[in-house]
């Protein structure tokens, strides 16, 4: 049998939202996008949300949105994917790591504090596999020293941090629809505020900077309108309307694949447990469903040995991630770090195939070529 790390689902659904797409002929920035814009705001419990083409992108001009710009110092955590760092280095901003708590692999507040210096200007908390961070305790640290908070919600789509939604307790939230996220649009990410001048900022960085997209210029005038301004130096990062369709779709299934996660975890909690080389994840209390992915910790240094153990048997894992400033570009860059609990945990964890569409068999059979794991021999 063979089982993968992730499975999109994807059916019918998503086709007869691209159809109606195709038959409009509009598949630019368009009603889509807004539909999806307004049911995406509404869930996140907040005010706006923007539409773009990948998280990547959206961290981008979130941080632009935010003014971060030369000589200034972006405090970000050592496990995340690059787009983290990238996202200070595109704003020509020097993101600065901060270790990670052991248990749940996010920012750990007081390495955040002592990392603060007169240059910081915003942190950007990352939800790291769905497990949202200790916010309370990092709003609090921003708000002494006047930072913006950025949260990266790439992997938490319906993470929950006391109860609400993680996106909307920051200045920015941003999401990520990319193909093996819990919703995807192949590739996509949403950004989501309260604050109205921030969402009108970001909705003109995406589309060139200027203020008025095609659509915006379309709707209402039977006459198309072709001016417009170009007031700063924008991107061309809007979300599209085929996009959009398959993200309605998506969004649409989200509740039952997160509510089929959360009982996958259960399960792999439960059936691992006593196995004296693994350690199931330390979940603390505050955070709550949006997982995107189950992540284990195999002792004794065998998680190498396990990971090529369980390729053999047919069951792809993965590791999310090692310290991303170990990558050598960071390093060419004049950029170092040093995070221990970062660099320790690294060695240790694995992520398990973890998806909605995942059956009983698939399930049973991961599980079983676990716990016939024997490094020894
Ligand atoms: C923590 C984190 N941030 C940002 C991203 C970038 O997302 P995207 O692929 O949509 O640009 C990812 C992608 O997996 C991620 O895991």
């Amino acid at each position: 049998m063979k089982v993968p790390l992730f499975r999109p689902k994807l059916g019918k659904e998503e086709l007869v939202n691209l159809k109606k797409v195709f038959k409009t002929g509009w598949v630019g920035l368009g009603p889509m996008t807004q539909e999806l814009e307004k049911q995406f705001a509404k869930s996140a419990g907040v005010d706006y949300a923007v539409g773009v083409t990948s998280c990547t992108a959206a961290l981008h001009i979130a941080l632009q949105a935010l003014v971060v710009g030369e000589g200034d110092e972006v405090l970000i955590p050592a496990i995340t994917v690059v787009s983290t760092p990238y996202a200070a280095l595109y704003n020509r901003a020097t993101p600065i790591f901060v270790d990670v708590e052991k248990d749940t692999l996010c920012m750990d507040p007081k390495d955040l504090e002592k990392k603060i210096t007169k240059r910081a200007k915003a942190i950007i908390p990352v939800h790291l596999g769905g497990h949202s961070c200790d916010l309370d305790a990092i709003l609090k640290i921003a708000q002494k020293h006047n930072l913006y908070v950025v949260e990266d919600c790439a992997n938490a789509q319906g993470a929950l941090y006391k109860g609400k939604p993680v996106g909307g307790l920051g200045d920015i939230g941003c999401f990520s629809f990319e193909a093996k996220k819990n919703m995807t649009t192949g590739d996509g990410g949403m950004l989501t505020t309260n604050d109205e001048k921030l969402a009108a900022k970001l909705k003109a960085l995406r589309w060139y900077g200027s203020s008025a997209d095609t659509w915006k210029r379309f709707t209402g005038n039977t006459k198309y309108s072709w001016h417009y301004d170009v007031a700063e130096l924008g991107w061309k990062y809007n979300m599209n309307d085929i996009m959009a369709a398959i993200g309605l779709a998506q969004f649409k299934k989200l509740p039952k694949v997160l509510k089929v996660k959360d009982k996958l975890r259960a399960k792999y909690n439960q059936a691992l447990k006593g196995i004296s080389w693994l350690e199931t994840p330390k979940d603390q209390p505050y955070t709550k469903s949006g997982w995107w992915l189950y992540v284990a910790r195999i002792k004794n240094g065998w998680r190498d040995k396990f990971m090529e153990y369980m390729a053999e048997n047919g069951v792809t894992t993965s590791v999310h991630f090692p310290p991303v400033y170990q990558h050598s570009y960071f390093r060419k860059i004049g950029i170092t770090a040093y995070c221990p609990v970062a660099e320790n945990a690294a060695k240790e964890i694995v992520s398990l195939p973890l998806f909605a569409s995942m059956n009983q068999q698939e399930f049973n059979y991961v599980v079983k070529i676990i716990k016939e794991f024997s490094p020894l021999t």
